[in-house]
């Protein structure tokens, strides 16, 4: 058992980006770490193999999730809102069901999604999104607002969870960790950039950090121009 009190940690969608970076860094943690991602995508996870146990299958798969967070006291999930059949809800639903008692709950999305009337968006940034979200879907590539319905579900939970809203994403090395703020549109979050270590490290804070618990914090890299200056722990 770590000193923080999390032993085991699974990882909902390791494969990709974002979670490879929560698996190495929930490792360096000294954290066991279980991680789920597609049967096509297992073998991107092979730098760590032998060190954490893989559960292949869609994420959105009550079976899947079920199996993979037994005994895990936090969840890690990354958010996709990829195809038509309510990939994002159904998995946010599914780790909502089936993750322990108590367990820490914390997943990834974007700035698009909104926690409430608070979150003031730029009207430049309400016409990507719109367009964007149109065209996805016409292609049957990418559903946003069913990432949307995912928050949803998670705001109604009564579980310990935190989404944590990112910014644009760049690769690069850490900074630290990103400054947040409750609301988008808050002056601090204007320069919209985090680095994706970053994020991961965000998540893997809020796995120990309480005040995050029914947040939805919307970060950005505590070295983009307009969080110089402003304190990196709460808004
Ligand atoms: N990209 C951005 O600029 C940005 C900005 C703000 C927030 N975010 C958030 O950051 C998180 C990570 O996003 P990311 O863009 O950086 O990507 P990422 O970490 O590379 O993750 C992409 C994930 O989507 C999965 N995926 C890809 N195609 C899929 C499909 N057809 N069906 C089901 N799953 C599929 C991948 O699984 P496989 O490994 O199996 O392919 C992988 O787990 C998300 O929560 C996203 O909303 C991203």
């Amino acid at each position: 058992m770590s000193s923080d009190g999390i032993r085991r940690v699974c990882v909902v969608g390791a494969s990709g980006k974002l979670g490879q970076y929560l698996v190495r860094q929930a490792l360096d943690r000294g954290y066991e770490v279980v991680g789920v991602c597609r049967e096509r995508s297992v073998a991107k996870l092979d730098a760590f193999a032998g060190r954490i146990t893989v559960v292949p299958g869609p994420t959105n798969d009550p079976a899947v999730i079920g199996k993979a967070v037994a005994g895990c006291d936090g969840v890690l999930t990354v958010l996709v809102p990829w195809g038509v059949h309510q990939y994002s809800s159904g998995t946010a639903q599914a780790v909502l069901d089936h993750a322990d008692p108590g367990a820490r709950l914390v997943f990834s999305c974007g700035w698009h999604v909104p926690r409430d009337e608070n979150d003031h968006y730029t009207r430049r940034f309400r016409a990507t999104v719109r367009i964007t979200s149109r065209l996805a879907r016409l292609a049957r590539v990418i559903d946003v607002d069913d990432q949307v319905e995912a928050a949803r579900r998670i705001y109604a939970s009564d579980r310990r969870w935190t989404l944590v809203r990112a910014s644009d994403l760049e690769e690069g090395e850490s900074q630290g960790l990103p400054v947040w703020r409750r609301h988008v549109g808050d002056p601090v979050l204007a320069s919209n950039l985090t680095r994706r270590v970053d994020f991961a490290l965000f998540m893997i804070e809020a796995l120990t950090d309480d005040s995050l618990i029914r947040e939805a914090p919307a970060i950005v890299g505590r070295l983009a121009p307009s969080a110089q200056g402003a304190a990196t722990t709460s808004p």
